[in-house]
């Protein structure tokens, strides 16, 4: 098929699509979208020439996984964000059944572009290449086809380059599977971004206190956060372990220390980075402010063909951006300053005692708004709050487990539940666009991100204390919608 082909064929299906596309109440008013079909990893998030790039992982075709591209977004202040042309089609021999994963970064006002090219004959047989596309204006690409081929030892599951630098070199982190199956972050170095060294694993399902920790280690991303390096995986083939691990593949990271005269990795437990049902694939950026910005998938592949999107051709979404901040021992996720720009008449209310009954407070209501509660004076043993007819936020003071619950997304009613341990309740910040929820505990100390389909008219929210009194103070306001659809 030659060059553009398959762009026009994308173009077409998005001109084709927009109306049914448009007409779904539950389109999201401020996350990123794909047009018409699938969306699933954040790609190449970068700062470039003043602007913020965010690329995705985009199959345009069906709302499945299929040969992706990379679709493309830009924005002034990560909330009005534009559409670009499509950054990256599978149209090469490399990379013929899908563009996959990888990261951007800035050379000499260029933009360099690192992906997976993934290539499947008729047996099903994989091929991974390591690939290099560079923009002059950030926009239009030339491929320069792989820069990396797959070394001895591992198998094909071999991708999602994170390319970063630090002191005099650039490096690169590869999500890997041994030829034994098992999970490894694998490192590359170079000094022109074009000629690549490989230079082993350092970390990995074996590696250091370790022992069968996942199968495929997919999306790595090595950073520094105030000091501490962290390396961001997901780790694929991790059991449900307790309140840990319950959805199909798991995201997350271990802080520890990279000694790069040595190339080695000490670091510590795998914490989740959230606890919601659709979070995967987080990606991060460091802006021209000097701050460490992720952005997640919010989506979960077990629940693919039910989401109620499907109807309307297209599914999944990207998460708000999230600033990290290393505080005491912990990663601490806080949604950007820049999303308060989406509030609208703020309603507040302070000093509020619950005591047992269910409480509505004036003006505090709707199906997409930011919700602020600081609980004070704690001598309740249960506090909720319910959203609409399908999610709830509960915290149990003497189990000290906080439990969200959504219905099924065929349903009404609470039928699934995500928790995690949180020693005291603080305060919840929540972002509830048409059909998702991200709930920032304790000021990003645990998040929670799902999508929710509610009846679009369902707009109460309830306040429940029992066992006791409690105190909290809440702001709400509506926001904008940044999406026109
Ligand atoms: C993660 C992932 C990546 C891969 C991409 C393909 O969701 O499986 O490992 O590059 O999706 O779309």
């Amino acid at each position: 098929m030659t060059k553009f082909v398959k762009q026009e064929m994308a173009y077409e299906r998005v001109e084709t699509h927009r109306e049914v596309v448009a007409r779904d109440p539950y389109r999201l008013h401020y996350h990123i979208m794909p047009p018409v079909g699938l969306l699933n990893d954040p790609n190449g998030l970068v700062f470039f020439k003043g602007k913020y790039h965010v690329f995705y992982q985009w199959n345009p075709f069906e709302t499945d996984h299929g040969a992706k591209f990379w679709g493309h977004y830009v924005s002034d202040d990560l909330v009005h964000w534009e559409e670009a042309p499509i950054a990256l089609a599978p149209d090469m021999w490399y990379d013929k059944n899908g563009c996959y994963s990888g990261s951007a970064v800035v050379l000499d006002e260029k933009l360099y572009v690192f992906y997976t090219g993934n290539v499947k004959d008729e047996e099903g047989n994989r091929e991974s290449y390591q690939c290099l596309a560079i923009s002059e204006d950030g926009v239009h690409f030339e491929k320069k086809g792989p820069v990396i081929h797959v070394p001895a030892g591992y198998t094909a599951h071999f991708r999602d380059p994170k390319v970063f630098y630090h002191g005099e070199k650039w490096y690169m982190i590869v999500g890997a599977q041994t030829e034994s199956e098992q999970g490894e972050a694998v490192l590359f170095t170079s000094s022109d971004l074009m000629d690549w060294q490989f230079e082993g694993p350092i970390a990995g399902s074996y590696h250091h206190h370790l022992e069968d920790f996942g199968y495929m280690w997919e999306c790595p991303d090595l950073l520094e956060v105030n000091g501490k390096d962290v390396l961001i995986v997901c780790p694929q083939g991790l059991e449900a372990d307790g309140l840990r691990y319950q959805n199909i593949y798991q995201s997350g990271y271990f802080a520890g220390k990279m000694d790069y005269e040595t190339l080695s990795l000490e670091h510590g437990e795998f914490d989740e980075l959230d606890r919601g049902f659709d979070f995967y694939a987080p990606q991060t950026m460091e802006d021209g402010k000097g701050r460490k910005i992720l952005f997640g998938w919010m989506g979960n592949s077990e629940e693919d063909g039910v989401q109620p999107t499907v109807k309307h051709e297209w599914i999944h979404a990207l998460t708000i951006p999230r600033e990290l901040e290393w505080k005491n021992g912990k990663l601490l996720q806080h949604p950007v300053k820049e999303l308060e720009l989406l509030r609208e008449d703020e309603v507040r209310h302070t000093n509020v005692v619950l005591d047992g009954s269910e409480v509505e407070l004036p003006g505090v209501d709707g199906s997409v708004f930011e919700l602020e509660v600081v609980t004070k004076d704690w001598r309740a043993k249960r506090f909720s709050i319910t959203m609409g007819e399908t999610s709830r936020i509960s915290y149990d003071a003497v189990a000290k487990v906080l439990t969200f619950e959504r219905g099924a997304f065929d349903g009404k009613g609470f039928v699934e539940k995500r928790q995690c341990v949180v020693e005291t309740l603080h305060s919840l910040r929540m972002f509830k666009d048409t059909s998702s929820m991200e709930i920032f505990v304790n000021n990003g100390e645990e998040v929670f991100t799902s999508r929710v389909f509610d009846d679009p008219e369902a707009k109460g929210i309830t306040f429940t204390a029992t066992e006791g009194k409690l105190e909290m103070d809440v702001k709400k306001w509506s926001q904008k919608r940044v999406f026109a659809y």
